[in-house]
């Protein structure tokens, strides 16, 4: 075999003693391009020399792989900067892995307080400034009139860092991230005020929503009162409440009354500090964005809360909507052990704020869902139920949208209205009949339940959305029937298209899965039945 031929100078013995690793012993001797280094070997000391060299030249690599394995070049952060002067060098003092040392800073690099660099490991200069962000944390500016220090809010504390290269730029509310160490800003994000607001005041108003004349009154008892008979609170030694969760079912209106309630909040105060009194976010959103950064935005959201009220007198709503998702039960194991620090998170900061300082609105369809520590008394502990629409509200809610709607010729708003309830709740219109099976005794059976108690009705789920999207969709087809009719100077909505859309609707539902409906239905039904044989006890007693 060649491979013998190429080891004829020395034994496998020789090998093993010098100490080859396995790959040289079946290495061939020369590369057929000839690309070994000095005259070929002629003697076996020769060989033997040449081996060794290869060998020395190996374990070296090696050696050094193995270092610069365990030290990658170290990225640093810039603390603050020496100027050369006839007895030193110019330096550069960092931070590198939670120590600080002092490096040389060659004429080459121009590098700037709060900078990311890179150390040589060989001389430990600065070789070069760097795009990488270095691991932080991200807080909130408190106090930025120091123009080199900085007090921010760290995990809760206020601490105070340096502000490196923003210096002089930054503000309170400023959103940056301070290196892992908790020394130095390396980097702004901006303000956090841009992250949370509806853009600029709602234009909905109590008048715009319809039905919900219970919520209505309770939001405004809350709200309100407060500060139209600030003598009669005192007088009773009542304060604002502080926190309110508002449950339902979805689109029944639960985003909308919030924004009249802001609307009506900003108008009670003669309209000052309309951009900053409704602080809003979404549960999810928070989640998605913000991994691991929750904590850190409910910190915020309080923050510009106490701003707020301390610029304008009167307190800031802070709304979470689809708080259940943020505000999870805890030891749920539904999800990770996020809400475990959040929820905590969220009571301190609300236990800390007095009631008069922000207002608290949660929003939720799943008030099951909720950690019970956050709805308990003195928190969120006005609990406002945001209901379907029954027909009278449907009604209001129906004229709220036909108002702005082209009828067609001879059609009255009210008849209109008229027309669409009734299509919407009508008693034909059922989605599913429930069995009752297990609720009753065999003294009533299921047969002295009516039918109407048993069916569940498109009214049964109707909601403010869907009233609004009936109306909706009925002046598309009264817009395409004109298209293709080419009476383009318009017909208006005609009673047919209100029905066609609701049977259109109808169908749609049936094809649709409605477990959470029909969960909700159930659980109100049983309370009925139970009424409806209690009625039947008495009449048969
Ligand atoms: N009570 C209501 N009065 C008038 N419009 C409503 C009402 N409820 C819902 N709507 C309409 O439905 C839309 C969705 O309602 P929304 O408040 O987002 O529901 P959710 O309860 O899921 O937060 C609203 O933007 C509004 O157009
Ligand atoms: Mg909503």
């Amino acid at each position: 075999m060649p491979h013998d031929r190429d080891n004829e100078f020395f034994s496998s013995d020789l090998l093993d003693r010098l100490g080859l690793p396995d790959i040289l012993k079946s290495m061939p001797k020369r590369s057929s391009e000839g690309t070994a280094t000095g005259p070929e070997p002629k003697t076996p000391e020769e060989w033997r020399d040449q081996l060794r060299r290869a060998q020395r030249t190996i374990l070296d690599q090696d050696e050094k792989l193995r270092r610069y394995e365990k030290h990658p070049i170290p990225y640093a952060c810039v603390l603050s900067l020496r100027e050369a002067t006839e007895a030193s060098p110019a330096s550069a003092v960092v931070i590198y892995d939670g120590r600080i040392y002092e490096v040389p800073l060659p004429a080459s690099v121009t590098v700037e307080r709060g900078d990311s660099v890179r150390v040589s490991r060989e001389t430990s200069q600065i070789i070069d400034i760097v795009d990488v962000p270095l691991p932080g944390k991200i807080c909130v500016v408190q106090n930025a009139e120091k123009n080199t220090l900085c007090e921010v809010d760290l995990a809760g504390t206020p601490q105070v860092v340096l502000s490196g290269k923003y210096a002089g730029n930054l503000e309170a509310g400023d959103r940056v991230i301070v290196d892992a160490t908790g020394s130095i800003i390396i980097g702004k994000i901006g303000r956090t005020e841009e992250r949370f607001q509806f853009s600029g005041t709602t234009n909905v108003s109590w008048d715009d929503v319809g039905g919900l004349e219970t919520a209505k009154r309770q939001l405004i008892e809350g709200i309100e009162l407060p500060y139209k008979y600030p003598g009669l609170y005192t007088f009773y030694n009542k304060g604002q409440t502080k926190g309110f969760l508002l449950y339902g079912p979805p689109g029944c209106g639960k985003t909308y009354i919030i924004k009249a309630v802001a609307t009506s909040l900003i108008k009670t105060h003669g309209g000052k500090g309309a951009e900053t009194a409704l602080i809003v976010i979404n549960g999810p959103e928070i989640l998605d964005k913000f991994v691991g950064n929750a904590e850190a935005t409910i910190r915020q959201l309080f923050y510009l809360a106490k701003k707020h009220h301390a610029k304008y007198g009167y307190p800031a709503i802070i709304v979470i909507d689809e708080a259940e998702s943020l505000l999870k039960k805890r030891g749920s194991g539904i999800s990770s052990d996020i809400e475990n620090t959040i929820v905590p998170m969220f009571l301190a900061q609300m236990d800390g704020v007095a009631s008069s300082n922000v207002i608290v609105m949660l929003a939720t369809n799943r008030p099951d869902m909720l950690d019970p520590a956050v709805v308990r008394d003195g928190r969120v502990d006005r609990k406002i139920k945001i209901e379907r629409p029954k027909q009278d509200a449907a009604r209001q809610i129906f004229r709220l949208n036909f108002k702005k709607t082209r009828l067609a010729e001879g059609l009255g708003i009210d008849d209109m209205i008229a027309h669409a309830t009734t299509e919407l709740y009508s008693k034909a219109r059922a989605l599913y009949r429930i069995r009752l099976a297990g609720i009753l005794d065999e003294a009533h059976p299921e047969k002295d339940v009516p039918d109407e108690f048993r069916d569940m009705l498109l009214g049964d789920i109707a909601s403010g959305a869907m009233i609004a999207g009936i109306v909706d969709k009925a002046i598309s087809l009264a817009l395409q029937r004109d298209i293709e009719t080419g009476n383009t100077s318009g017909t208006g909505v005609t009673k047919e298209d209100v029905t066609k859309t609701i049977t259109d609707l109808m169908q749609e539902n049936i094809d649709m899965s409605l477990d959470a409906e029909l969960r909700e239905f159930g659980q109100d039904l049983s309370d009925r039945v139970v009424r409806q044989v209690q009625k039947l006890r008495q009449a048969t007693a």
